[in-house]
């Protein structure tokens, strides 16, 4: 699936992809790293009002 997004906002000309995550869904952060998506901020306590969430993005050269 996040191949599929990747590939259609590039055919789309996006220039990035945005993405938000729990602080603590390792296995999420760490497919994304892989895929080359760069941490970029943090939402504070976001999730239930507690765990941070983190924006991570990645640039698309088009
Ligand atoms: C996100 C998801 C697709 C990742 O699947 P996956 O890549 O098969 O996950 P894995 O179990 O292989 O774990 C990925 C890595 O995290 C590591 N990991 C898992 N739990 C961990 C923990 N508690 N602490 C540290 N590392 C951990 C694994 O060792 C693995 O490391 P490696 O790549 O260096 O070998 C899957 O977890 C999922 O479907 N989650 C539910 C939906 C979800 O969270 N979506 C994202 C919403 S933002």
């Amino acid at each position: 699936m996040l191949e599929y997004i990747i590939n259609f906002s590039k055919n789309q000309k996006a220039k990035s992809i945005t993405l938000e995550v729990n602080e603590k869904n390792i296995p999420a952060i760490k497919l994304y790293e892989k895929y080359n998506f760069k941490t970029v901020g943090t939402r504070k306590k976001y999730y239930n009002n507690t765990y941070d969430a983190i924006l991570m993005t990645l640039t698309l050269n088009t």
